[in-house]
């Protein structure tokens, strides 16, 4: 059974991984009425893998027969007039989920919960791939700058992007 203190901080947490996955839905959108196939596709991606981080902690929940509560999803932002624009976007926001993942951390310390806390350590590398993931684009397409073919290629390399659930999910 888990405390009243830790469910509630997960089902807010779990909220802020379906906001990410519509904000990144949301650029893929966005990126796909500007001719962006590749990118959008990327960003396509990361709102399924925000999905199933939502669905990690659901399963979680239901393990340590908590009470999960889906709340509304805030409206995300619609409008990125470039590529640069949206990955700066993405790191500030991973870096925002980081920091909520590092408190929930705490919590859980705090709380002498230690299973959540070591669910909680899956999370905390997975940040470290997310804020890596976005910081390696802005890099590139900081180095493309408004170079055409360079932005063709980019996003044909980011088409090939495909979706792999992560393993913990089946757990
Ligand atoms: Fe669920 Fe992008 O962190």
């Amino acid at each position: 059974m888990i405390s009243n203190k830790i469910q509630d901080a997960i089902n807010d947490q779990i909220n802020a991984e379906f906001w990410s996955g519509y904000l990144y839905l949301s650029m893929a959108m966005n990126f796909e009425a500007k001719g962006y196939a590749g990118i959008a596709n990327w960003f396509r991606i990361q709102f399924k893998e925000e999905q199933a981080h939502a669905e990690i902690f659901i399963n979680y929940l239901v393990q340590r027969e908590g009470r999960v509560v889906l709340k509304p999803i805030a409206e995300v932002p619609s409008e990125w007039d470039t590529p640069l624009a949206a990955f700066i976007d993405t790191l500030e926001h991973e870096k925002k989920v980081t920091a909520m993942i590092n408190n929930l951390f705490s919590l859980a310390e705090s709380e002498h919960d230690y299973a959540t806390r070591d669910r909680l350590a899956w999370f905390v590398s997975e940040q470290v791939e997310e804020e890596d993931n976005a910081r390696q684009l802005i890099d590139k397409f900081k180095l493309i700058g408004d170079n055409g073919f360079g932005l063709y290629m980019l996003d044909r390399e980011l088409s090939q992007r495909a979706y792999n659930a992560p393993s913990i999910l089946g757990e």
